[in-house]
């Protein structure tokens, strides 16, 4: 088996294929490949490690329809055209809960850099505009018993919400299509509808997967029903919200304040206006970006690699109905 991975990805995936005896080649230039290259190269090999956004959608899947696995390095598999690859027969894997914790972190350091608008105050020295000391300027708000509301409350959700308890003791609100018991029980959590969500919410975070149902549901309207001071966090995907609405939001103190570790598009252009305001922080989507993450991603990756070859199920599925009959 000859599995193409579309980027350089970390030693422990890497182990595992050589251990298993499966020949791969890592995509080394930075910079994507077009579909087209993808399709022209996945020619020549059986499987595929698809790392960042690569477009896995009907064209490129029936291009491609001898491929036994797309092997997903990454949670979220919007790029992806599931239907198709199940009407193909092709199963899709995925790594979930391995980044959890990481992402969590970074949804946090986030409301915590916007609350006091730390990455502001680092350009401000940049710029030698230290200067004077004033006591009323460069004021940030406190985050102890505030609370915080959580659109799509999974595993990330989740680890966001213990911190958020254990550091602030901040409550915790939730809109989801499912409600979360064990969120319920061990953070006291409370489900409600989109509209009391956004009613509620001091810092509101987006911890959901980009659908038809969640594509740009943060516009206008939504942060209009929003509180005056709070901060909309976004670390799942930057399709959710509407980014010239969030903009105008910003502008219009609709809400005050907004971290992002994802945009629309990425990459963020540098004259993007968010990047001058000073209640906004933003990361260019490193989520899951630690060391010890990222190898369990590309572990992970890699035992679906393994369990295709052995024509095994793999052990991190997206499409079970792939196996149906
Ligand atoms: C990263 O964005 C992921 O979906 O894992």
């Amino acid at each position: 088996m000859k599995v193409f991975i579309t980027r350089i990805i970390s030693q422990a995936g890497i182990q595992l294929m050589k251990k298993n005896g499966i020949e791969f080649t890592q995509w080394e230039e930075k910079r994507d490949l077009t579909q087209e290259e993808l399709i022209a190269t996945c020619q020549n090999y059986d499987a595929l490690i698809s790392v960042g956004q690569d477009k896995i959608d009907k064209h490129f899947l029936n291009s491609c329809k001898h491929l036994k696995t797309v092997a997903q390095m990454a949670v979220g598999f919007d790029n992806i055209d599931i239907a198709e690859a199940t009407k193909l027969k092709i199963p899709i894997g995925n790594t979930p809960g391995v980044l959890s914790a990481a992402t969590a972190d970074t949804a946090f350091l986030l409301m915590l850099a916007v609350s006091r608008k730390a990455i502001f105050q680092h350009k401000r020295i940049l710029r030698g505009e230290w200067g004077f000391y004033e006591p009323t300027a460069n004021l940030g708000i406190e985050l102890y018993g505030k609370t915080l509301g959580i659109y799509g409350l999974g595993k990330i959700g989740f680890e966001l919400a213990v911190r958020c308890r254990n550091a602030y003791n901040m409550k915790v609100v939730y809109c989801n299509r499912n409600p979360n018991p064990l969120a319920d029980q061990e953070l006291e959590a409370k489900k409600m509808s989109f509209d009391e969500l956004l009613a509620q919410s001091d810092v509101l975070s987006v911890n959901t997967a980009l659908t038809p149902e969640t594509k740009g549901i943060f516009n206008l309207d939504a942060f209009r029903k929003m509180k005056k001071n709070a901060i909309f966090i976004n670390t799942a995907r930057g399709g959710i919200h509407n980014e010239p609405d969030l903009i105008k939001a910003l502008e219009d103190g609709m809400i005050w304040g907004a971290g992002l570790d994802v945009t629309n598009p990425e990459p963020m252009l540098p004259d993007n206006p968010l990047l001058e305001m000073p209640n906004v922080a933003v990361f260019p989507h490193i989520g899951s970006a630690t060391e010890e993450t990222r190898n369990a991603m590309s572990r992970l990756a890699a035992e679906n690699i393994v369990a295709a070859y052995k024509r095994e199920r793999l052990l991190h599925l997206v499409n079970p109905e792939v196996y149906n009959g």
